[in-house]
């Protein structure tokens, strides 16, 4: 879905940066081989979380939801030059494909694959972080909310995908079934309301949300 009318679309994207050789034969690839590929973020998106991410130049970066590992790429381009990513995805078919555009790009050794249910292999990670993509199953965003939000650096941010659903968050008679979009409501609900963050929604794509953890 276009938030923006479909001329003006393609004249942001015109006007953006390209998109990198790499990312776009990951793109392909994904296409040609991997179920579901309109779930990897893209080239708009994908240069607006590299933009972020070279913003904040983090040390340290937690992603839940890897796909085919186009957004790790994105965000990875932000690191530090010691700085490491780490990201969840369970998977287990898409981790030789993500390995080989991780080694292809100049980010191999700095990227961390972790194979499982992310709400299991959060609690076991040392690190605390500066970045945290959520873009996994839209049912656990709320519970992720809660689990990384003690692991978030003060000043760090949380970015969330899919937040306005394809606008499926303003329907106000939901089916029983329609689970993920009751949960998209609840969370924005929860992050607007949640005095430890501040937050914004940013109308691109699908929705993007940055909420940024406060200092004290
Ligand atoms: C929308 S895709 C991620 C797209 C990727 N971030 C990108 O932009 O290229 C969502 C991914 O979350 C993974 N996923 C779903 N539920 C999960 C869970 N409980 N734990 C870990 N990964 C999960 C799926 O296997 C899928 O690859």
């Amino acid at each position: 879905m276009h938030f923006l009318p479909e001329n003006i679309d393609e004249y942001v994207v015109a006007h953006s940066e390209n998109e990198p050789e790499l990312l776009q034969q990951l793109t392909r690839e994904t296409y040609q081989k991997i179920l579901q590929p309109r779930m990897l973020s893209g080239h708009y998106q994908g240069r607006v979380l590299s933009m972020i991410s070279k913003l904040v130049n983090p040390t340290c970066i937690l992603e839940i939801g890897t796909y085919t590992g186009y957004s790790a790429l994105c965000l990875a381009e932000g690191l530090k030059k010691n700085g490491s990513l780490h990201t969840i995805d369970v998977n287990e078919e898409l981790v030789d494909f993500q390995r080989k555009y991780f080694d292809l790009s100049p980010y191999g050794n700095q990227i961390h694959q972790y194979l499982g249910n992310a709400m299991e292999i959060i609690p076991q990670l040392k690190d605390t972080f500066d970045i945290v993509f959520i873009d996994a199953d839209k049912e656990n965003y709320a519970s992720y909310f809660e689990l990384v939000i003690d692991k978030l650096n003060p000043g760090g941010i949380i970015l969330s995908d899919n937040v306005l659903w394809s606008g499926k968050i303003l329907e106000t008679k939901l089916k029983k079934e329609d689970k993920a979009t009751s949960a998209l409501k609840a969370y924005n609900k929860l992050l607007k309301e949640d005095k430890r963050v501040e937050t914004i929604i940013l109308p691109i794509r699908d929705g993007l949300t940055i909420s940024r953890k406060k200092k004290d």
